[in-house]
């Protein structure tokens, strides 16, 4: 069993224009929520720092929306700069909760999730009980990446599988195996009764910089081996030199800069309206 890894929020929100565009994307095919005569209320599982959080006042100004997650100090960084009154007249709030167990503690009429349930196995079996707790024709909508076969992903599990790394950092780079397809998820959630828009996007993104992709993984998948050799400042620099030269190869500069291709899937699940 690995320890939790640990997060941070700086690293994490560098690339954050480029990590926010799915979201964005999400976003825009979620329809109208059911609550009519009250404010939405609105659950963000996995809500990192908060700034893709706070986006889900501006499309709902009056709603109530909780972001939960299990890093402290992600949910510090997101109090500090997101919790409180909405100008549209709602509230943001925060909360520690580990997304594995979590159950709606009240009828929601959203409950959406970016890049964090490729961190929670078995999440699928937990969309019936998030299920029970939306209202009737209520939303269950989410983003997960869906690149763990890249290069980026695939170097990185060889690496902690040799014979340097296997003692400290074996299984490392197959934590994400649990990410289904979507066409798997739109199969759970028909099951579920669901009326579902699924689907999957390429964007090539283009990271400007010397490493950017070593970047880009520090802020995420590199977390776990991070965490694992926090106390060996020289392991760490050792693994981040071997794999950023894996990097340089599998993903070359360019004179306008390196491309990154990076697939997401996303889901977005409309429950019965009665
Ligand atoms: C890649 S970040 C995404 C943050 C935010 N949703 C965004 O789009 O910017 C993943 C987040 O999931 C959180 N997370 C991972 N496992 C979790 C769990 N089991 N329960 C709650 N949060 C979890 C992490 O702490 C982290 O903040």
């Amino acid at each position: 069993m690995h320890s939790a890894p640990t997060w941070d929020p700086q690293q994490y929100l560098r690339h954050s224009e480029l990590r926010t565009r799915p979201f964005l994307d999400l976003l825009q095919r979620i329809p109208a929520l059911p609550s009519r005569d009250r404010p939405a209320r609105v659950a963000d599982l996995g809500c990192g720092p908060g700034h893709v959080t706070a986006l889900l006042a501006d499309r709902w100004p009056d709603a109530r929306i909780t972001g939960f997650d299990i890093s402290r100090d992600m949910l510090e960084q997101a109090e500090r700069h997101h919790a409180g009154p909405t100008p549209g007249g709602g509230r943001l709030d925060f909360r520690y909760a580990d997304i594995a167990h979590w159950t709606p503690d009240e009828p929601y009429d959203l409950i959406v999730s970016n890049a964090a349930l490729q961190w929670v196995p078995g999440h699928p079996e937990s969309f019936a009980a998030w299920l029970d707790g939306l209202t009737p024709g209520g939303i269950l909508a989410f983003q997960v990446p869906g690149n763990f076969t890249s290069p980026s992903h695939a170097l990185l599990g060889e690496l902690c599988a040799t014979p340097r790394w296997r003692d400290r950092l074996a299984g490392h780079g197959r934590r994400f195996v649990h990410i289904l397809e979507p066409a798997d998820y739109l199969d759970r959630l028909a099951d579920l009764g669901c009326e579902s828009d699924v689907w999957e996007t390429t964007y090539l993104q283009l990271l400007p910089g010397e490493d950017p992709v070593l970047d880009w993984t520090k802020g995420t998948a590199l977390r776990p081996v991070l965490t694992a050799l926090a106390d060996d400042p020289e392991a760490t620099e050792e693994f981040l030199g071997q794999y950023r030269d894996l990097l340089r190869k599998a993903y070359p500069p360019a004179p306008h800069g390196t491309v990154f291709p990076f697939r997401r899937v996303f889901v977005v699940a409309r429950k019965a309206a009665f």
